[in-house]
């Protein structure tokens, strides 16, 4: 794992966007896959500035609540178009996001896999994390093996997540999520955390044993996990000053 703590959340997200553009620039034809919530929305917003080519690049997104039709407010279809997609010149044929409004949620849960599989896997996946450490919408208990399947949400992320839908009694239970295992499938992951309520969860998933009580902890067996953080989420990290170390001193070629 690569820890990276910044000042302050621009910077962490000036630098997970540097990544991804670099990932663009080597290869246009990247497979993405992609996150939702408060986190990435700085990133969002820098890689429509960097002005990139999006036209052969393709996307799996996450996850999506189970209910919600894609023009929902509230949706993470609506979120995604909003943020990023209208912004750039990617095709829609090649956005993919979990269907909200399936009726064979099994059957629609297995062709997502398998057009993850066919797109050739995903390149980088790019997460937030949730302060009781899922992962997606991989809750605490959620098998480390687990891929795209339906879930049903804790009552804590229930009310983290009740702002976007008035109210917490409107947030859905259930939702579609890709799985642990789906995710530990893909080549490179970005994580980011920012803010003191993330601090808890960062430290365990970092530092912590591997448990599915805190998903993201499965990303320490990641070949390449990125964690990228500002102060306020690092504050719990016991060995943030060595991470820091590492990230000031690394060779130039390894630098992003
Ligand atoms: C949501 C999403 C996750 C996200 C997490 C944190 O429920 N499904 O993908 O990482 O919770 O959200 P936020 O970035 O708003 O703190």
């Amino acid at each position: 794992m690569e820890i990276i703590i910044q000042p302050t959340p621009e910077a962490a997200s000036a630098i997970a966007a540097r990544m991804v553009g670099r990932l663009l620039g080597e290869k246009p034809d990247a497979v993405l896959g992609l996150a939702t919530g408060s986190t990435p929305l700085l990133l969002y917003r820098e890689l429509v500035q960097m002005k990139l080519d999006w036209s052969c690049v393709t996307t799996f997104n996450l996850d999506e609540y189970v209910g919600l039709a894609s023009d929902h407010p509230a949706s993470y279809h609506r979120f995604m178009w909003e943020n990023l997609f209208r912004h750039v010149n990617i095709a829609e044929k090649n956005v993919h996001i979990p269907d909200g409004l399936v009726q064979d949620i099994p059957r629609f849960c297995r062709r997502y896999e398998m057009m993850i599989r066919v797109a050739g896997g995903i390149d980088i996946q790019l997460l937030g994390i949730g302060s009781d450490g899922h992962i997606g919408f991989n809750e605490p208990s959620s098998s480390l093996a687990s891929r795209t399947r339906i879930k049903t949400l804790t009552e804590q992320t229930r009310a983290h997540n009740a702002a976007a839908f008035g109210g917490r009694e409107q947030v859905p239970h259930h939702v579609i999520t890709m799985g642990v295992g789906t995710i530990m499938d893909t080549r490179q992951v970005l994580l980011m955390a920012f803010g003191p309520d993330k601090a808890r969860a960062v430290a365990e998933a970092v530092e912590g044993p591997i448990t599915a009580m805190n998903p993201a902890s499965i990303l320490q067996l990641h070949p390449v996990a990125k964690i990228v953080l500002d102060e306020a989420a690092a504050t719990h990290l016991r060995k943030a000053d060595y991470y820091r170390w590492v990230y000031d001193n690394k060779p130039n070629w390894q630098k992003v």
